[in-house]
């Protein structure tokens, strides 16, 4: 292979690349989530309609109209979006992630596409289909859905900790990871939630429903609450199961993270209380507002809590096999020597710098940097280096991932370093015509006698004195 593959990089202006796929993929997760549960709760619901409960199976038709429009129609296109983002944001992610687990998508869409025409035929013929018949595509709709959510939370969790896959590269290993069945099981509890919040909130929007129907109807729902009081065990267990240094992320060493991860909790805490206490021990019966509330909650914790799961994969997008810019851990020492840059075949866009080293710090930052970095946006690498000096920013790059452990190592020659310094000071005094930096010539040495400290290896490893 390759040590470094080039693709065109995508710029998103003061944004960087986590927060664009994290914006699609927490839409996308919070609505296929939700269809995923409405599947087991439809069933549920059409298994009362068969014993003759007849509010059951008007509910039933109306929510049954509500999922398809939202999810089919919401969750089919945020679901192609999540491909056109991946392949924006990191193409060598998801095509290390297609190689790997190709059988494993193709599943996946025969999954969705059953989803789809089991839903579509119920969707058709509801109203002329005797209970068995209902009960079998409502079957069909649920166990498609939920094995569409398995095999996606294989591949997902597999990019955290991929485990034993590491030594044996064997697909059963890699999907059957350590976190699998943690998440699958969270992730599962969270689809029952959202698909009960949205049933009441339905109950309420579709029109027909006396005060006493819906309190009825909700009691009908109810069940589908329960498991919210599991939910913080199968989180420990979540964390439980991560490598120590994510967990590190979580708990402190990343302020950013440790703060997603208290919103995520406490949101879940306040939903989960008030849906055990509430709704299963009080029998409050949820109004308009309070559900639409919860469902508030429910968003801000699916968020915080994807964004938490993202974030503790640094410096990797699969862990151990791709660093979040798209670069092998294996290629780093080679990259030191022939440069990460020298043969990339991209133009930078816009305006040229006025040197030739500039443009070559720019491609070097575009390459190494610019996932996880802006210039003066998110993360702002100009803000970042703000006050520092020359020599500084040299050995703080040099050591990237001492400097902060969630940063891969630096991965190109001393004179790219310097380029991407000369850049920075240069972007730094507001983009001047003219740059000529006397550089003295034992600079580079400084670079290379800084880099060979640091070690070719993440944080982590050189912790353990590498692999
Ligand atoms: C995997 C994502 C990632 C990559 C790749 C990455 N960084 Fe960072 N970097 C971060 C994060 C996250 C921070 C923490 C920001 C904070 O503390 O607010 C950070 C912090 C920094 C800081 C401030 C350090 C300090 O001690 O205050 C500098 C400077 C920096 N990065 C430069 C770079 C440069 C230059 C590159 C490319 C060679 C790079 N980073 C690549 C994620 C990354």
């Amino acid at each position: 292979m390759r040590d470094i593959l080039h693709y065109p990089m995508s710029e998103f202006g003061p944004a960087i690349h986590g927060m664009v796929i994290g914006g699609v993929g927490i839409l996308h997760v919070f609505v296929a989530q939700f269809a995923v549960g409405a599947g087991g709760l439809l069933l549920w619901l059409e298994r009362r309609a068969g014993r003759g409960d007849e509010l059951s199976r008007r509910f039933l038709d109306g929510y049954f109209l509500f999922l398809v429009l939202v999810s089919f129609v919401f969750g089919a296109l945020t679901g192609v979006g999540m491909w056109l983002t991946a392949i924006q944001v990191s193409a060598p992610t998801i095509g290390t992630m297609v190689d790997e687990f190709h059988w494993l998508w193709a599943a996946e869409w025969c999954c969705f596409l059953l989803e789809v025409v089991s839903g579509y035929l119920f969707f058709r013929y509801r109203t002329r289909l005797g209970h068995r018949t209902r009960t079998t595509l409502l079957a069909m709709y649920a166990v498609s859905s939920w094995l569409s959510l398995f095999l996606i939370d294989g591949i997902l969790s597999w990019q955290l900790t991929p485990g034993e896959w590491l030594a044996t590269h064997s697909v059963v290993d890699g999907f059957f990871n350590p976190s699998f069945w943690p998440s699958l099981v969270y992730r599962t509890l969270v689809a029952w939630t959202l698909a009960a919040l949205v049933a009441v909130l339905v109950s309420h929007l579709v029109g027909g429903f006396t005060a006493e129907e819906r309190r009825g109807l909700q009691r009908r729902i109810a069940p589908f609450f329960a498991p919210m009081a599991v939910m913080p065990l199968v989180g420990l267990w979540f964390v439980a199961v991560l490598p120590a240094d994510s967990r590190g992320w979580l708990f402190g060493g990343s302020v950013a993270m440790t703060m997603f991860l208290a919103i995520a909790v406490g949101a879940s805490t306040l939903l989960g209380l008030y849906a055990v206490v509430g709704v299963l021990w009080r029998r409050l019966t949820l109004d308009r507002a309070t559900v639409i509330l919860l469902l508030v909650l429910a968003f801000v914790a699916t968020g915080a809590g994807e964004f938490v799961r993202e974030g503790s994969r640094k410096p990797y997008t699969v862990r151990e096999v791709l660093y979040s810019n798209a670069i092998l851990p294996g290629a780093v020492l080679r990259l030191r020597e022939v440069g990460c840059v020298t043969d990339d075949p991209y133009p930078l866009r816009g305006e040229l710098p006025p040197t030739a080293q500039l443009g070559t710090g720019a491609k070097v930052f575009r390459a190494q940097c610019r996932v996880c970095h802006s210039i003066d946006g998110a993360n702002g690498v100009l803000h970042l280096t703000g006050s520092w000096m020359p020599d500084q920013i040299r050995m703080n790059i040099a050591k990237l991932q001492h400097t902060k452990p969630f940063m891969p190592p630096f991965a190109g020659t001393p004179a790219e370093l310097e380029a991407l310094t000369q850049w920075l000071l240069w972007l730094r005094a507001g983009r001047p015509d003219r740059w000529e930096p006397a550089t003295p010539a034992e600079v580079e040495r400084r670079i290379a006698a800084w880099l060979e400290e640091a070690g070719p290896y993440a944080a982590e490893h050189a912790r353990k004195g590498g692999r």
